[in-house]
C-alpha cells in the first residue's frame, strides 16, 4: 500500500468558550479519522489551534480585568487539558494569535490586494461611543425593522426571519453597555467574490458532500457579494498592512491559522504539496467560509485548497437542542467529571454517519449502548476469557483448532469493509461490524463452554480462550482508532509494544496473558444525572434566549458567536472579604443633572442622613432620558469609596446600578421606606 501523506484539521474553537460536547462532535470524530490513517501506516497529522481573534475575545478580557492575550493563553491550556483528557491526539495545537500567522495573513493580504480582488465601500455602522467601537451585529439588539419584534440582534429577526443592517434597527441598544449607539459611516475593505464566480461553482461539487454541495450552489444564482474583511480599531486581531486601525475580520485569520499551526510544526511544505491530501472537519454552521470565502482567498494566492472539506450536523441532547436550563449544555470538563471519555467515544462514533444531518446524544440510550454493547458484549470477551486463563491455565495461550481458526478468519476478513467504513467516515458502520464480529466470538464461547470443559479438560479450554482472545485482540485493533487508550491497554494484555492495521494477521499463540486489566466498566445512570445537574443553569444566568435562538435556526455564523452562546460573562470572582469591605447605605436623591459636555455623566445629590450630604457622579445618562424622575427617589450607593476628582467636580462615592448586558437596567432601590443614611445591609 502507498502510504499517503495527509494533513486533517478540525476548525479553530474559539478561545472564549468552553469545549463542550457538542464541540466534541468535530474534534472526536476527527480523531477518529486520523487515528485510523495512522494505524493504516499513513504519515498523517491532526493540526489545530485555538482561534483567539475578534471582538467577543475583547469584551470578555475587559470584563475580566486581564489582558486579551492573558485570557487566549489561559484558554488554551484549558482547551488542550479538555480534548488530551478525551483522548483528542493533535499534532499540533497553535494558536492563531501567532507570528506565523500574522505573517502569513499579510501575505495573503497583499497577494488579493495584488490581484485587484479588495475594494474599499463606505457603510453606515452602529457605532458605540460609550464604549468606543463600532458594533458587530451580535453586540445590538433592537427592534426589527420589518416586523417589530423587540429585542431582536443586528444581523437578523428571529420572529419574522428577515435580514437586514443593524443600522436599521429601531432604538437599538449596546448590548456590552446598554447604552444607545450612532449611526456613523465607516469605510472597509472588502473581498470581492464575484470574479471567482466560475471557478468557485466548479470547485464546490468536487470537494464537499453532495449535500454540502447543492445548498451552496443555490447561492450561485445570484453575483456573489463582496465579504466584508476588515474591523476598526479597537479590535483584538492583526492590522491590515497599509491601513492604520484597520484589522483583519477574525474569519480571515482564522483559517489561515490552519496554516501557521502546521508551519509552527515544521510542515509547512505538506500545505501545497501535490502529492499531500489536505481535509477540513467543520460544522454545519462554517459552511460558507469553508467552501466559499477560504478557497476563494487560496485560490487568489495561490495556495492549494482542500481536498475535502467534511461537514457534520449538531449535537441535539435527548432530541432538542442543547439547554443551559435543562443542563443538557455540558462542558466537556462537567463530562469527565462525572463519566469517562471511552463511553462518549464509543457513542459519537456508534451514532456519525459521516453526513450532515444532526446527532443526537439520548441519554438513556448512551448508557445501554456502552453498556450493553461495549460492556457487556465486546469487553466480555476479553475479561471472561481473560480471568479464566490467568486463574485456572496461568495465563498460559495455546493453539488454535479448526473451530477457532475459523472465527479468526470470520475477523480477519472484515478487515477491508471496515477500513472502508473509517475512510468513508461512516463510524457508526465500523461500529456495527465490530459488534458482528464481538457476537460471533461470544457465540463460539458460549457453544464451547469453557466454564464448564475447564473441570475436565483444560487443554481444551485453552484452546477455546486462545481463539476466544485472538478474536478479541482483532476487535481491539479495529477499535483502536475510537478507543486508543482502551486498545493499548489490551495491547499490553497481550504483551505487545506496537499495533497496526497489520497487527490483525498475527496470532497470539503459546504465548503468556498479562494479567487482566480492567477496560471498561459499565456506567450507571446516576452519573448522567450528576452530569446534567452539575451542567444545570438557573435561567435567569443561562443566556439561554439568545444562545438557543440561534443554534435552533443554525443560522450561519457571524463573528460574536459560539462564544456568547456559553458564559455570559461576569467580573472574577471575590472572597467575603472584599464584599464586607464595602459600606452600603441608602440616600434620597435630592438633585439630579444632566452634567454639561458629558455624554455619560449625570450629578447627584444624595441626602446621606447622618452623613450629610454627598455628591455623586454616576455614567449612566444614556439609561434616563428624564434623570429628573429620579429626584425624591431612594438609592443605594457604595458610602466607603476614596472619593475621586473627576473633571467636573469630586465625586463622594458609587451609586450602584445593575442590569443585564443588552437589557437596561436601573439604579438600585431599598424596598423598604428605609430612612437616609440608613445603613443597606
Ligand atoms: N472559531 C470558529 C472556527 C474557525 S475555523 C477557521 C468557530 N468556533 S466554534 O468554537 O464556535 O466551533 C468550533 C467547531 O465546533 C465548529 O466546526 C462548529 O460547527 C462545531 N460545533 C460547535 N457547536 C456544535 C454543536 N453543538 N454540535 C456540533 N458541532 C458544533 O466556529
Ligand atoms: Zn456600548
Amino acid at each position: 500500500m502507498e502510504k499517503r501523506k495527509i494533513v486533517v484539521t478540525s476548525a479553530l474553537p474559539y478561545a472564549n468558550g468552553d469545549i463542550h460536547l457538542g464541540h466534541l462532535v468535530e474534534y472526536i470524530q476527527t480523531d477518529f479519522w486520523v487515528r485510523f490513517q495512522k494505524l493504516r501506516g499513513h504519515d498523517c497529522l491532526y493540526i489545530c489551534a485555538d482561534d483567539t481573534h475578534g471582538t467577543p475575545i475583547m469584551i470578555r478580557a475587559r470584563k475580566e480585568g486581564i489582558t486579551p492575550e492573558e485570557l487566549i493563553a489561559r484558554s488554551h491550556a484549558i482547551h488542550l487539558k479538555d480534548f488530551t483528557d478525551f483522548q483528542v491526539k493533535f499534532d499540533n495545537y497553535y494558536s492563531t494569535n501567532s507570528p506565523e500567522n500574522k505573517e502569513l495573513s499579510e501575505q495573503f493580504f497583499k497577494a488579493m490586494e495584488k490581484s485587484g480582488a479588495i475594494t474599499k465601500k463606505t457603510t453606515p455602522q452602529l457605532y458605540c461611543e460609550h464604549c468606543h467601537m463600532f458594533l458587530p451585529d451580535r453586540f445590538v439588539k433592537g427592534t426589527c425593522p420589518k416586523c417589530g419584534a423587540p429585542n431582536q440582534y443586528g444581523d437578523s429577526c428571529d420572529k419574522c426571519g428577515s435580514t437586514y443592517g443593524a443600522e436599521e434597527l429601531g432604538s437599538p441598544v449596546c448590548t456590552t453597555c446598554g447604552g444607545t449607539p450612532v449611526v456613523k459611516d465607516a469605510e472597509h475593505l472588502y473581498f470581492e467574490l464575484e470574479p471567482q464566480h466560475d471557478y468557485l461553482e466548479k470547485w464546490i461539487p468536487g470537494h464537499t458532500t453532495s449535500d454540502v454541495s447543492n445548498k451552496l450552489l443555490e447561492w450561485f444564482k445570484e453575483p456573489l457579494r463582496g465579504w466584508c474583511i476588515s474591523r476598526d480599531a479597537p479590535y483584538f486581531g492583526f492590522e491590515i498592512p497599509g491601513y492604520k486601525d484597520k484589522f483583519f475580520y477574525v474569519w480571515v485569520d482564522a483559517p489561515i491559522g490552519y496554516i501557521a499551526s502546521l508551519k509552527n510544526f515544521g510542515r509547512f511544505d505538506l500545505w501545497n504539496d501535490p502529492t499531500a491530501e489536505l481535509y477540513h472537519f467543520i460544522g454545519k454552521d462554517i459552511i460558507r467560509f469553508h467552501c466559499l470565502f477560504w478557497p476563494g482567498m487560496l485560490n487568489t494566492v495561490g495556495f492549494k485548497g482542500p481536498n475535502k472539506v467534511f461537514v457534520h450536523g449538531f449535537l441535539t441532547v435527548n432530541g432538542e437542542k442543547m439547554s443551559k436550563s435543562k443542563g443538557t449544555f455540558v462542558n466537556a470538563r462537567t463530562y469527565l467529571d462525572n463519566l469517562p471519555a471511552d463511553a462518549l467515544r464509543y457513542y459519537y462514533a456508534a451514532k456519525l454517519g459521516g453526513t450532515v444531518d444532526d446527532m443526537d446524544l439520548n441519554l438513556s440510550d448512551f448508557v445501554q449502548r456502552v453498556n450493553s454493547d461495549l460492556v457487556g458484549k465486546i469487553t466480555n470477551i476479553a475479561s471472561r476469557g481473560g480471568q479464566m486463563l490467568q486463574k485456572k491455565l496461568a495465563g498460559q495461550l495455546g493453539t488454535m483448532d479448526e473451530e477457532g481458526k475459523a472465527l479468526i478468519g470470520k475477523c480477519r476478513a472484515a478487515s477491508e469493509t471496515i477500513a472502508k467504513f473509517y475512510e468513508d467516515r461512516r463510524f457508526n458502520q465500523v461500529v456495527v461490524e465490530i459488534c458482528k464480529l464481538a457476537d460471533a466470538a461470544n457465540e463460539y464461547f458460549d457453544k464451547r463452554e469453557p466454564w464448564k470443559t475447564v473441570k475436565v479438560d483444560l487443554e481444551a479450554t485453552r484452546t477455546s480462550l486462545t481463539a476466544a482472545l485472538n478474536a478479541f485482540r482483532i476487535i481491539a485493533i479495529y477499535l483502536k482508532p475510537i478507543l486508543p487508550v482502551y486498545a493499548d491497554k489490551a495491547m499490553k494484555l497481550f504483551g505487545e509494544t506496537e499495533w497496526t492495521w497489520e497487527s490483525i494477521d498475527t496470532a497470539i499463540e503459546n504465548a503468556k496473558m498479562g494479567d487482566y486489566e480492567y477496560l471498561a466498566s459499565r456506567i450507571d445512570s446516576k452519573q448522567v444525572d450528576a452530569m446534567i445537574s452539575a451542567a444545570t443553569v438557573k435561567p435567569a444566568d443561562s443566556g439561554e434566549v439568545a444562545h438557543e435562538s440561534r443554534a435552533s435556526k443554525n443560522k450561519v455564523k457571524g463573528e460574536g458567536e459560539g462564544e456568547q452562546r456559553n458564559i455570559p460573562p461576569l467580573k472574577p470572582e471575590i472572597a467575603f472579604p472584599d464584599f464586607e469591605k464595602l459600606d452600603l447605605r441608602v440616600g434620597k436623591v435630592e438633585a439630579c443633572e444632566i452634567v454639561p459636555k458629558s455624554s455619560k455623566l449625570l450629578k447627584f445629590t444624595l441626602d446621606a442622613g447622618s452623613l450629610g450630604k454627598r455628591t455623586i457622579f454616576s455614567g449612566i445618562r444614556g439609561q434616563y432620558e428624564k434623570p429628573e424622575e429620579l429626584i425624591g427617589k431612594e438609592v443605594v450607593f457604595v458610602a466607603n469609596l476614596a472619593p475621586r476628582k473627576m473633571s467636573v467636580g469630586i465625586s463622594e462615592g458609587m451609586i450602584l446600578y445593575a442590569g443585564e448586558p443588552g437589557k437596561s437596567g436601573g439604579v438600585l432601590s431599598p424596598l423598604s421606606e428605609a430612612g437616609a443614611g440608613t445603613p443597606a445591609t
